[in-house]
């Protein structure tokens, strides 16, 4: 662990010198997914009829090792579905050894919970829209418990944590769905974030969002496992990141093979009504916030071993 922390140490005080190399690698591998869900902004921008929709094996294992060399030690796939990616009889359980074999220290996918879990990664974080009601309103009949029942039956022995986002249907529900986590032991905990439009109809309003910000605190002060950190919570009421984004710390890789040092959204109106978390955590990481990192390296940053 001593190791891990150094080589972020040494990362953050290169950048605190002016390196603009990046400490987190998120690939999009690709855009196709079982469900459709109401605030998605991927199902929402109709994403997928956009040209290609999917890297394959060999763009991702020759882009997490062209990252790697820039300095990347954290990798995080993302998509549509992460786990329904395949490419000539490879699955995201290859991809994640490959980031291993690599030597990124922390690797990670994020998942509706739907499928089976692959479980060589270090963290999983699994989308949790509201207790069961809600969620199946949000992602479909059904998903909730399938979501329960995968999370109870994997062998998975990382940190597995719930990202809730909040929008207009579930903006009542965060301390039921804080709840949820505190009661199921396999939860390392939750992290919140608002929508980014689009959808634009399901967007909360600035008031909206400072009442969810006290809810959230109050939760997390009396134990709610939170993973936000306090100044993270502080800053979700700021909404127009464009000036202000960490735009180095993670490089992201588009299904076409684009590559953008920074958000993929940067530029565009949804920049403005910036709703993710990760965001407020990667700026305060950047400018050394000691409490930000304290709490997110344990979780966020080491690997499992
Ligand atoms: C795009 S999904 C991909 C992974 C997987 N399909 C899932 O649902 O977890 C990654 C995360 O982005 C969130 N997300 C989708 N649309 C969003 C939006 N408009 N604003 C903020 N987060 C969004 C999802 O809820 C999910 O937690
Ligand atoms: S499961 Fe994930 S990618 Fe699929 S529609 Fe829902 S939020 Fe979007």
């Amino acid at each position: 662990m001593a190791m891990e922390m150094l080589g972020y140490a040494k990362w953050w005080l290169r950048s605190f010198f002016g390196s603009k190399a990046p400490l987190v690698n998120t690939l999009i591998i690709h855009y196709g997914c079982n469900l459709r869900c109401k605030h998605c902004s991927i199902h929402s921008s109709n994403i997928e009829h956009l040209g290609k929709n999917k890297l394959s094996y060999d763009e991702v294992v020759n882009d997490l090792r062209s990252q790697f060399k820039r300095g990347a030690r954290i990798a995080y796939f993302e998509g549509g579905e992460t786990t329904l990616w395949e490419d000539n009889g490879k699955d995201l359980g290859d991809l994640i050894k490959a980031a291993k074999d690599i030597g990124y220290k922390n690797v990670g996918y994020t998942t509706n919970g739907t499928q089976r879990m692959f479980t060589g990664s270090d963290i999983i974080s699994v989308s949790l829209d509201g207790p069961r009601d809600m969620h199946d309103t949000i992602r479909g009949d059904g998903v909730y418990d399938k979501l329960m029942d995968n999370i109870a039956n994997t062998d998975f022995t990382g940190a597995i944590y719930a990202n809730m986002v909040i929008n207009k249907y579930n903006l009542d529900l965060i301390e039921e769905t804080a709840k949820v986590v505190k009661d199921n032991e396999k939860l390392t905990g939750i992290i919140f974030n608002f929508i980014t439009p689009p959808p634009y109809d399901i967007a909360l309003t600035n008031d909206e969002k400072k009442k969810a910000i006290a809810k959230i605190r109050e939760l997390k002060k009396n134990g709610h496992p939170i993973l936000n950190s306090k100044k993270g919570l502080e800053l979700l009421a700021e909404e127009d990141w464009s000036k202000k984004c960490p735009y180095y710390v993670t490089v992201f890789v588009l299904p076409d093979g684009t590559h953008k040092d920074g958000c993929p959204m940067a530029g565009t109106d949804s920049c403005k009504e910036c709703g993710f978390a990760a965001v407020r955590e990667y700026y305060l990481v950047k400018r050394g916030n000691p409490f930000t990192i304290t709490e997110m390296s344990s979780i966020f940053a080491m690997s499992k071993k």
